[in-house]
């Protein structure tokens, strides 16, 4: 930890707002949470097709895909996906800082998390709650996985043997099961293209 002493940052020549300005909008994270398989990297997909289609620069960070990189060393207890989400904060704050709308979705089910997450973005950031409920979101067992949570093969899987704390704050909600994916994405949209507007 003493190390940490004689490190001193850098003050960088190009700034946020100038490579906002480049982009012609502003940079994001839109942080999607709900359980797995409630729709969330569907969702955001989609939201990403729109946004590119509108020349917006973009980027999607997901579960899946950062567990078996960045994070391939982490597992499921809490202690492991609070460094997830510490991770993933960190490197979503980047790349909003070099001006992109980032994507981010992970089931990330503590409340404490999230905050962190809030807190690391600063004002450019939303959490879209994909509020898709347990029963759907195992009826629909994509990938299998509630079968073998009920099985006993998974441990610690959340909304079986691990809590989900639904957001208290969320700027938007995306119920997958009362909408179509087409309509959540659009209200994604709706929601963000003005924020982003320089
Ligand atoms: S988080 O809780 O740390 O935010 P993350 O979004 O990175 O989770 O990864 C969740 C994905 O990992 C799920 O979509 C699922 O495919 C897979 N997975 C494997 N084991 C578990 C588990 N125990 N709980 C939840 N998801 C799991």
């Amino acid at each position: 930890m003493a190390e940490k002493l004689h490190i001193i940052p850098h003050q960088h020549a190009i700034s946020c707002e100038d490579r906002e300005r480049q982009n012609g909008h502003r940079g994001h994270v839109l942080w999607f949470t709900g359980l797995s398989g409630s729709g969330k990297s569907t969702v955001a997909s989609v939201v990403e097709r729109e946004l590119h289609e509108r020349g917006i620069r973009t980027y999607i960070l997901d579960g899946d895909n950062v567990r078996t990189g960045l994070n391939s060393d982490l597992g499921f207890s809490a202690e492991s996906r609070e460094e997830n989400i510490r991770r993933i904060a960190h490197v979503s704050g980047l790349m909003k800082d070099a001006g992109l709308v980032v994507l981010s979705a992970f089931v990330s089910p503590y409340q404490k998390d999230r905050d962190f997450v809030r807190e690391v973005a600063g004002s450019a950031f939303s959490e879209v709650f994909v509020s898709t409920p347990l029963e759907v979101c195992e009826q629909r067992d994509v990938k299998g996985l509630y079968a073998k949570a009920r099985a006993g093969e998974i441990s610690n899987f959340t909304g079986i043997s691990a809590p989900f704390e639904a957001p208290e704050k969320a700027e938007l909600d995306v119920p997958t099961h009362e909408m179509s994916i087409e309509a959540a994405a659009k209200k994604v949209v709706d929601y963000i293209l003005p924020k982003i507007a320089l």
